[in-house]
């Protein structure tokens, strides 16, 4: 990462002069002043169409913002992503999910005696063939039957991932494959899908890149017990597979390694999508699509690799987010897709951004002196419009929003698609211009109401305007384009966290939550002792011990 800190690189400091030179001006101008602004901040990649016109920008912040990426070290920092160097510093690994997606014939890169290509391509070719099996009917649950539900059992990024992607892709599903996802510790979660399915048509997916994480290892042995309540343990190898980098732990497990697919220690969780994690996406879309949805963060890799900075689509989002986070003081970024396919895509990219760029120390261990990673929420577009798009249009902060809309459908009900489309145009439309106390005295007058009364309604209806977003268009919503809209995103936070100069891809700040929690864990079964906590903690504990035992 950049050595010096963020506040003394010479192109940061402009941007501070720019932001105040361009204080009084808004999108609502400059729209009407520049009418090829569409043509100007407007860009294609990998199938996906980014129109950026709607942002606080002009080619002069622009080029200030691109001078501070070439600052910062954005062209040097992602070859050496690509190149396979040890980025992630604190766990001294290398950070290779673009390997994972590479075609067969990419040129090979050598990792500490690892042929990466070809691991990555053995190990597809076992989930191809799994998948075909399973597929086809030809591998059978302990009765003989084919099976029907498949259930990940796995979290963060061994659940976000394969979740959302499957969702996405729900109009290429095999008709008589349901993929479920547990992921909670709480047993309602596990309990409610263990009631809707038949064991002896299950497969269970075991998903977990350390298979050591506490919720998946007390679901994964619930299930087993569940499985075995009803069957033997010589049919455990047709219900049980795993997903891991840990053979020693499967194997304890009581999962043969042959039924293991593995992945390594330089696929970080939250970038595991693309390895063997994917296995219930495959099982579920087939290999031919998973292998279309690898193809298309492939051309988002090569994209992002080759173009100049100016013209990168996952460059370009990061220094939108970055002028926002750090000069308009936005502390959030809102998600809204419009497609209902997508409506686990801001979950996912929670993960993705904030377990990324949610620190607050360099990769060099100095105190940040900037803003980092940002919160990221959203829901889908249409619901976030009657729930919390009031905030987002008259409410006190600024916050950025990507729209995600896919042009085609793939359903038939005639209509629907053209209300989606316009709902989500007009918002962005909206957002930027705002309505003026003018215009809604104006409106106001018309509709007949007396003075006074327009008077006392103009502030509720007037709408500030000039708030941000992105419009990323793709034709169809098809396992290609949604591989490059995750790359994209992928690329987008690299890019900001060599801005900020910190490790994207460690995780320290999960740790201690669990560290306590076992100890707590303990103290409620009786195990250990009650420590001293505080007052606080000691009550709460004392509340639930009662509960769980009865006392
Ligand atoms: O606790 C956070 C985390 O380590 C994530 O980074 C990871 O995706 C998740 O837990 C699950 O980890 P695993 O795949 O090892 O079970």
């Amino acid at each position: 990462m950049a050595a010096t800190s963020l506040n003394d690189s010479p192109a940061f400091q402009r941007l501070h002069a720019r932001h105040a030179e361009t204080r009084g001006t808004t999108m609502r101008t400059q729209f009407a002043s520049e009418p090829d602004r569409f043509q100007q901040f407007s860009m294609q990649a990998a199938g996906l169409t980014l129109d950026y016109s709607k942002n606080r920008i002009d080619t002069t912040t622009l080029s200030l913002l691109f001078e501070l990426a070439r600052e910062r070290g954005v062209e040097a920092h992602r070859n050496k992503l690509f190149a396979g160097e040890k980025i992630n510093t604190t766990e001294q690994r290398a950070v290779l999910h673009t390997a994972l997606r590479a075609p067969a014939d990419h040129d090979t890169l050598r990792l500490d005696g690892q042929d990466v290509g070809a691991d990555v391509q053995a190990v597809l070719m076992r989930m191809q063939a799994f998948s075909e099996q399973v597929r086809s009917g030809d591998w059978t649950g302990r009765d003989g039957r084919a099976i029907t539900d498949i259930v990940n059992i796995g979290i963060g990024g061994s659940y976000l991932g394969p979740k959302m992607v499957c969702q996405a892709l729900r109009s290429f599903a095999h008709s008589r494959l349901t993929c479920h996802f547990v992921s909670n510790v709480d047993g309602h979660d596990l309990a409610a899908i263990l009631g809707r399915i038949d064991p002896a048509t299950t497969l269970f997916i075991i998903a977990s890149k350390t298979f050591t994480t506490a919720e998946t290892m007390m679901n994964a042995h619930s299930a087993r017990n569940w499985f075995l309540q009803s069957g033997s343990a010589d049919d455990l190898a047709k219900h049980f597979v795993a997903v891991s980098t840990n053979v020693a732990g499967v194997t304890a497990f009581g999962i043969d390694p042959v039924n293991m697919f593995p992945f390594w220690d330089w696929v970080g969780g939250r970038y595991s999508i693309w390895s063997a994690i994917g296995l219930s996406v495959v099982l579920l879309v087939g290999f031919t699509n998973f292998r279309a949805f690898l193809d298309g963060a492939h051309q988002m890799d090569r994209h992002f690799q080759e173009a100049p900075l100016e013209r990168n689509m996952p460059v370009l989002l990061a220094m939108l987010g970055v002028w926002y986070r750090n000069f308009h003081g936005s502390s959030s970024v809102s998600i809204a897709p419009y497609h209902q396919d997508l409506s686990q895509f801001s979950g996912y990219l929670q993960q993705l951004d904030m377990e990324s760029n949610g620190k607050r120390v360099s990769a060099a261990g100095e105190p940040l002196t900037t803003a980092s990673g940002p919160v990221i929420w959203g829901d889908t577009g249409t619901n976030g419009q009657h729930a919390y798009f009031q905030l987002l249009h008259q409410g006190s902060d600024l916050i950025p929003i990507d729209f995600i809309a896919v042009l085609g459908a793939s359903h038939t009900l005639p209509g629907h698609h053209a209300a989606l489309l316009a709902n989500c145009f007009a918002q962005a439309e909206a957002f930027m211009r705002g309505k003026t106390a003018d215009e809604v005295r104006a409106d106001l007058t018309a509709q007949g109401l007396d003075p006074a009364a327009v008077e006392a309604l103009v502030p509720h209806k007037t709408f500030p305007g000039d708030r941000p977003s992105n419009m990323l268009l793709m034709d169809a919503l098809t396992p290609a384009t949604l591989g490059a809209l995750i790359a994209l995103y992928e690329h987008k936070v690299f890019v900001q966290g060599v801005i900020w100069g910190i490790n994207s891809f460690d995780q320290w700040g999960v740790e201690l939550g669990k560290v306590l929690a076992k100890n707590i864990e303990q103290e409620l079964t009786g195990m250990a002792k009650p420590e001293r906590h505080d007052s606080s903690t000691n009550a709460l504990i004392a509340l639930a011990s009662a509960a769980l035992t009865g006392k």
